[in-house]
């Protein structure tokens, strides 16, 4: 039994794609180890931290419900993490536990693979919840101009006011959506309500649109924006980017994200 030296937190685990992709990246390596999902309800969250601590692991993934409430039982946190308000790994080093945000890198990287540039874009960001401030916080930080809409205008607007973005304050989509070069979805509708889309279809941006959700892997929005000819970039890009950071921070090795997100692909059952 090789031993497990990396895991994910997170309440309900079950239909993850992180264990997957790790072990197939560890097994190409030629690794002698694996990475397990564990179910952890938030009262159990800090007492699993605590027995991993001297474990030998090498750290953990969070996932919901533990991204932001971990925070305050780490050691150290990284400035990017803190300011995005959540940490979607740990490293575990001489028994201390440090928090990272690597879903920023994972978002940033799966624009970069499909060759959109950001730099003095204007992008616009639907959605004002947690995946919206590391999305923000990264186009922010790569020089994009970025506007934001949400459905409740007061939470995008204290997001605008945080991350100096630009707010869109109407609660319908205004036509001007079609001067922005690109548009993220990061609310939860595509997830929700497979057959919906934040967006009509007939309101479009110029150049791309990006989904962070991955099941379904093509959400209506993709799918209304695909069929204008728009490039696209589906949710799980991010999902294997973020993945690879973690196991580059865990092991020092780049693993075949390639590979990762093929066995994704395979177990999503496209
Ligand atoms: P996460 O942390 O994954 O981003 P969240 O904090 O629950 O999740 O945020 C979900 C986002 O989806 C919010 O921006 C939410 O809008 P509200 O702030 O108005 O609730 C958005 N959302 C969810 N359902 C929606 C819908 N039917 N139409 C438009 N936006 C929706």
């Amino acid at each position: 039994m090789l031993p497990t030296r990396a895991y994910l937190f997170a309440h309900p685990a079950k239909h993850s794609l992180s264990p997957m992709m790790h072990n197939a990246a560890l097994e190409a390596l030629g690794i002698e180890a694996r990475y397990e999902a564990k179910d952890v309800p938030p009262q159990s969250l800090l007492a699993a931290l605590e027995e991993l601590r001297h474990s030998g692991a090498w750290g953990i993934n969070l996932s919901i419900p533990h991204k932001e409430t971990v925070l305050v039982h780490l050691d150290s946190v990284t400035p990017e993490a803190k300011m995005i308000g959540a940490v979607n790994t740990i490293v575990i080093k001489n028994g201390l536990l440090e928090g990272h945000n690597t879903d920023v890198y994972g978002f940033m990287r799966s624009l970069e693979q499909a060759a959109i540039e950001t730099r003095d874009k204007k992008i616009l960001i639907l959605g004002a919840g947690g995946a919206a401030r590391a999305v923000a916080y990264g186009l922010k930080k790569a020089g994009a101009n970025v506007l934001i809409w949400n459905r409740s205008v007061e939470r995008a607007k204290a997001l605008a006011e945080e991350f100096d973005l630009k707010l869109i304050e109407t609660p319908i989509l205004p036509a001007s959506l079609r001067t922005a070069h690109g548009v993220v979805n990061t609310t939860s509708v595509g997830l929700e309500q497979p057959n919906s889309s934040p967006v009509s279809a007939d309101l479009q941006p110029k150049d791309w649109v990006c989904d962070i959700v991955y099941r379904p892997l093509e959400t209506k929005f993709l799918k209304n924006a695909r069929e204008c000819n728009l490039k696209t970039v589906d949710g799980l890009g991010m999902l294997v980017h973020q993945g690879a950071k973690a196991f580059e921070l865990w092991t020092g090795l780049e693993p075949d994200t390639k590979l990762m997100r093929q066995v994704a692909l395979q177990e999503l059952g496209v």
